[in-house]
């Protein structure tokens, strides 16, 4: 069965130039043929795009969608003038812990499905609200039951139960419950924040224990002040720096040098009033930047892909081009991945049409729900 999505009035690829009346057909779930709507070869069904701009599905690749409760009071505190510091990540890890399998798979699903709505096809989901043995392997299962792209971030903070310990706690996600975690895992993630949570000797284990069993390096890097997680994930040879909100020169020449990504979060700076990254020196230093929306109850509460690409334009100084290419293909680099993030013959049928003719409006029209179609391996949603 193939479908033609033709009469596409602008197509972002991210492989060559963006293509006006544009049309491509779609088999198997992959992209089989893109080329000018005048010439489309016939296709079993047909979807008339009737002018309107498509692009490849969003890359979400940094979100924390397994989790219980939720955080409006210190949002609102937040909001009056109090400062974000991470400690709130204790108060959901108690929430999770007492909430059941369904309970925790019901709210994935709410938030998979909302982010499917707005255009996320491929999305990363880590744990860390667990932090217990127990507690990570079965949101690392629960995460595995909507992606593959599922993160081991045990080393998100020291519990409430290890205060004092965190170099127990360190032996501990390097030890048992890593082991736990591994067969439900594809990544290792740690939160390196020296003083709110892990310095980067036990960031280096963490990642290197992680490495050992076989899962991909990743990390929380400089979030809430300057420090070494940039450093220690360029070292680490890891996917991608998450954050990056406060980076020195030699952060960014680390970068640079590396394949590591620089996936930026700007929902966090918006949602604890926080200065955003700097995604003008990273671009113009020739880092790898992606977008992403780092979903979970404390420090970004949204799924909304198009809502990121409008404050990394309007906040960030990224162009329009360059914010959707961050939220698509940058989004695949950061997970290493190059059947998403991009439309050409082979790739994954995974791409959205806007109610707009350009994917400017994505940032020129914010906070309005313009993905009016998603397909999702080829399929309408
Ligand atoms: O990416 N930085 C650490 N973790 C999350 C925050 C989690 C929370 O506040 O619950 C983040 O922003
Ligand atoms: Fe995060």
């Amino acid at each position: 069965m193939s479908l033609l999505v033709t009469n596409i009035g602008e197509l972002v690829t991210n492989d060559g130039p963006v293509r006006s009346d544009a049309a491509l057909v779609i088999e198997g779930g992959r992209i089989a043929w893109i080329g000018p709507a005048g010439s489309a070869p016939a296709a079993d069904e047909m979807l008339d795009a009737q002018g309107r701009a498509a692009l490849p599905g969003f890359v979400d690749s940094h979100t924390h969608l397994v989790f219980a409760g939720d955080r409006a009071g210190e949002f609102a505190a937040r909001m009056a003038g109090q400062r974000y510091t991470g400690g709130g990540i204790r108060t959901t890890v108690a929430a999770t812990q007492a909430a059941s399998d369904d309970e925790l798979r019901a709210t994935a699903a709410r938030l998979v499905r909302e982010a499917l709505q707005q255009g996320t096809t491929t999305i990363e989901i880590k744990s860390g609200y667990g932090l217990s043995v127990p507690d990570e392997t079965r949101c690392l299962r629960i995460a595995g039951e909507f992606t593959t792209e599922t993160t081991f971030l045990g080393a998100h903070v020291v519990p409430a139960s290890f205060a004092g310990r965190a170099d127990e706690y360190v032996a501990l996600a390097c030890g048992e419950m890593l082991d736990a975690a591994v067969p439900y895992a594809r990544w290792v993630d740690v939160f390196c924040e020296p003083g709110a949570a892990f310095d980067a000797d036990q960031a280096r284990a963490v990642l290197a224990a992680g490495v050992a069993a076989g899962l991909a390096p990743r990390v929380h890097a400089n979030q809430l002040g300057p420090g070494p997680g940039v450093q220690v994930a360029v070292e680490l040879g890891a996917a991608s720096a998450d954050h990056c909100t406060h980076l020195s020169p030699a952060d960014i020449d680390a970068l640079a040098g590396s394949s590591t990504v620089a996936t930026l979060l700007p929902a966090a700076e918006f949602s604890t009033r926080s200065a955003y990254p700097p995604a003008r020196r990273l671009l113009d230093a020739g880092v790898t930047v992606a977008l992403a929306t780092d979903c979970n109850p404390g420090s970004s509460y949204t799924t909304s892909m198009p809502f990121c690409i409008a404050l990394a334009v309007r906040e960030m100084g990224m162009t329009p081009a360059e914010a959707v290419w961050a939220a698509t293909a940058g989004g695949a680099r950061a997970l290493r991945r190059d059947d998403i993030g991009v439309l050409r013959p082979g790739a994954r049928a995974d791409l959205v049409l806007l109610d707009a003719p350009s994917h400017v409006h994505l940032a020129y029209r914010p906070g309005v729900p313009l993905v009016s179609t998603v397909l999702h391996n080829g399929v309408p949603i």
